[in-house]
């Protein structure tokens, strides 16, 4: 009896020596677990700790509330040995299209990431924030989305990050048999577990994921040697942390262990909470075939109310295909729409031109505010493909760039609905001499904007966007005057009631590059085009063309060079700065606007040099005002215009376009 006794206090003694340290916790199911959430992060009834929820771009932590010891001492020494095991589900509500971003296994220093971003960032980084070592943060990433400006290797992969969102090593989701790689596919809606595990002795650090209820594979599917001593302070917070999209996915964690200095314990998969069952829509006419035929006045009063929602249904009525099913969340209610904008009053107007008119509303759903377009559309030919490029560029993030958040067909019509800028289009405080006008340094900020905006599009996302109508009244201003690009990728649709197939010239004049009318394809050198003459009208404070200006005035290109050549460039500065600029930072602008003008697009800088250029990264090229001398400008002027006089065309901010053909 003694010897038993003691036998038992000799095993405990270690263990309980060595936790007073270590720390241990096991979740099966998260009902009344005292975690810290954050964002759109819930613990549902039935004990799931529920991640996101939401359409709209969110964010969500849950941490377990206290830091965890990682390291005995605080100046010497390797962190500790950890493991961890949970179980999770990603549910996409429309599966196979695209979803939220996927969820992370997070060691952080803090459990306050309000200043990170959701989307891409998982709810970890910020822009400024991302890849510096100050963050002190490894995550194991479980990632259902493709960002190549991370060099993601797919859209399903699980990697490990340090500190930034591209992963120091990725593998494609799956699990070894014998060798052999088996996919998986996290967005499948089925539930998998992951075990994540590092070694402090060896440091070394392995994932491994499998199907829920099959024993954890022998052959890690990620083994990296890695010293996380550097990463890891004494205490860190452990926990998980995720983000959606405007495509609904349900990021969920059924149960989760957790260890220092141990193997986590195992989970009870059996007690784990189930991920709920996908709802099926219920068919309404079941509902009415069930009812006894007797029901005569019923059936009538059905039937009066039926004409009632009917009437209301043509009045609301809305285009709809199978197709378009898959594109959820970013499809919207007509209704919705019409409620918003209080039937698309005169009042809630905020703009009308060439492409169509944009009210101002505000969502019923979440209040928010948004802004509406409504563009005609006469052809129904490639809208398919339209549409799919819509929901696609619905997934562009970017914080100079103008969310798109879906769309709307009818008859005849297409609704494009994006965020409510509150400041309004940059033209007006460049050239409305009523409005106030903007300092040199909120023009200098707007301008570097735009360009990282464009940078993205053109370089940074999975696709390469060309915005092909890149000038000062597409570029709108949110609370704080940041410029924020819009309409990307859309001006095809603008080109109302036409064959898509045929070649079509679209962008605004004086925007145009010269080789457009030729070839008749945007591309990046002619979006550069317009962004050299966008500098050029933020600097000066001019419309591109200015049909009434003395004869040799009438192109601003021309004119800012004509400046250059009798070495005055600065007087083309806008006269409304009252002189009030940095000279370096103008004269910059002014020659970096003719440098994209050139009319050789080989000649032009990418947007990325443009970029680098503007932020004092790279000087910019000598060059000097003869290299693009104004024969090369009348050249330009005959091509773009093509003897056509300039009254033929609407001068002020409206998209224009027309057939190459006709003009050749
Ligand atoms: C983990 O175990 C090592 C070796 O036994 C010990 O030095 C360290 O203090 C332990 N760490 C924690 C956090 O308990
Ligand atoms: C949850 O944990 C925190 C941190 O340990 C503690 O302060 C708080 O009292 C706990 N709440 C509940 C309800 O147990
Ligand atoms: C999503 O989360 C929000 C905030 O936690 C909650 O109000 C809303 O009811 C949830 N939506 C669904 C569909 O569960
Ligand atoms: C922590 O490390 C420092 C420097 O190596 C050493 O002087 C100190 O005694 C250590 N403290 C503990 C509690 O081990
Ligand atoms: C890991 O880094 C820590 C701190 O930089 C150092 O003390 C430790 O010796 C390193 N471990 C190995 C195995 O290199
Ligand atoms: C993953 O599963 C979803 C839902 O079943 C499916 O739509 C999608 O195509 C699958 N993805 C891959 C890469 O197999
Ligand atoms: C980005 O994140 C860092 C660290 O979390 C924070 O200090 C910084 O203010 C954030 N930047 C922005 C623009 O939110
Ligand atoms: C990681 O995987 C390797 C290779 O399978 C194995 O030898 C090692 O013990 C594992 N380390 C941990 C910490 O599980």
């Amino acid at each position: 009896m003694v010897t038993r006794l003691l036998l038992f206090v000799v095993l405990l003694l270690p263990n309980f020596v060595s936790c007073s340290d270590a720390v241990d916790f096991l979740y099966n199911g998260f009902r009344g677990a005292n975690l810290t959430l954050d964002g759109t992060a819930a613990v549902t009834s039935d004990g799931l700790l529920r991640l996101t929820n939401a359409t709209m771009p969110e964010k969500s932590h849950a941490f377990y509330p206290d830091p965890v010891r990682f390291k005995i001492n605080r100046s010497s020494g390797g962190a500790s040995s950890f493991s961890s095991t949970f179980v999770f589900g990603i549910v996409p509500e429309f599966s196979g299209l695209m979803s939220g971003h996927g969820i992370a296994l997070v060691l952080s220093p803090t459990q306050d990431f309000h200043t990170a971003i959701g989307s891409q960032y998982m709810g970890l980084f910020n822009l400024s924030s991302n890849g510096k070592p100050f963050n002190h943060v490894v995550a194991v990433e479980l990632d259902t989305v493709q960002n190549p400006e991370f060099s993601d290797i797919n859209a399903n992969h699980v990697g490990v990050d340090i500190d930034g969102m591209s992963s120091i090593t990725s593998q494609r989701a799956g699990y070894y048999v014998n060798g052999e790689l088996q996919n998986l596919n996290l967005t499948s809606g089925n539930s998998f577990q992951a075990w994540v595990e590092y070694d402090g002795e060896s440091n070394q650090l392995n994932v491994t994921i499998a199907p829920m209820g099959m024993i954890k594979p022998a052959t890690p599917l990620l083994s990296r040697a890695i010293n996380l001593s550097r990463v890891i302070f004494e205490h860190m917070y452990v926990g998980f942390s995720s983000s959606s999209d405007t495509f609904r996915t349900i990021h969920y964690i059924q149960g989760w262990s957790f260890m220092t200095n141990g193997t986590a314990r195992e989970l009870d998969l059996a007690s784990l909470p189930r991920l709920p069952r996908r709802r099926r829509k219920k068919n309404p006419i079941a509902l009415v075939i069930g009812l006894p035929a007797g029901a005569l006045v019923a059936v009538l009063a059905m039937a009066s109310a039926l004409v009632v929602v009917l009437r209301r249904r043509a009045r609301f009525s809305q285009m709809l295909e199978d197709w378009e099913l898959a594109y959820g969340p970013q499809r919207f209610q007509y209704r919705d729409l019409y409620k918003a904008t209080q039937g698309f009053r005169d009042a809630e107007v905020l703009g009308a031109g060439g492409s169509g008119t944009v009210y101002r509303g505000v969502l019923a759903s979440s209040k928010e505010e948004v802004a509406i377009k409504r563009v005609c559309h006469g052809s129904r030919q490639g809208m398919r493909a339209f549409v799919a490029e819509v929901a696609c560029l619905g997934r562009v993030r970017h914080r100079n760039l103008v969310r798109l958040l879906g769309y709307c067909r009818r008859e005849g019509e297409f609704l494009l609905v994006y965020d409510f800028m509150p400041n309004g289009s940059l033209d007006k405080f460049l050239f409305d001499r009523r409005s106030s006008t903007l300092g040199w340094s909120c023009r200098f900020g707007i301008i570097r904007g735009v360009a990282s905006g464009l940078l993205y599009l053109h370089e940074e996302w999975e696709q390469v966007v060309i915005h092909r109508d890149v000038k000062a009244s597409n570029v709108l201003l949110d609370g704080d005057f940041n410029g924020r690009l819009g309409d990307f990728g859309l001006a095809r649709l603008y080109d109302r009631g036409t064959d898509p197939q045929t070649t079509h010239v679209v962008g605004t004049m004086g925007y145009l590059a010269p080789e457009i009318p030729r070839t008749g394809k945007s591309t990046k050198a002619t979006d550069v085009f317009a962004f050299g003459v966008f500098l050029l009208e933020v600097a000066c404070g001019r419309r591109p063309v200015e049909p009434r200006a003395a004869e040799d005035e009438v192109l601003l290109v021309d004119w800012v060079l004509a400046c250059w050549s009798r070495g005055e460039i600065l007087e083309a500065a806008d006269p409304r700065l009252g002189g009030a600029y940095v000279t370096e930072e103008m004269e910059m602008v002014l020659k970096l606007g003719l440098l994209c003008c050139d009319p050789l697009p080989a000649a032009r800088p990418g947007i990325r040099r443009a970029v680098q250029i503007l932020c004092g990264d790279v000087p910019l090229p000598k060059f000097s005002s003869n290299y693009l001398n104004s024969s090369v400008m009348a050249l330009l002027e005959n091509e773009v215009f093509g003897g056509v006089s300039l009254e033929e065309y609407p001068v002020n901010s409206d998209t224009v376009s027309f057939l190459s053909a006709s003009r050749h």
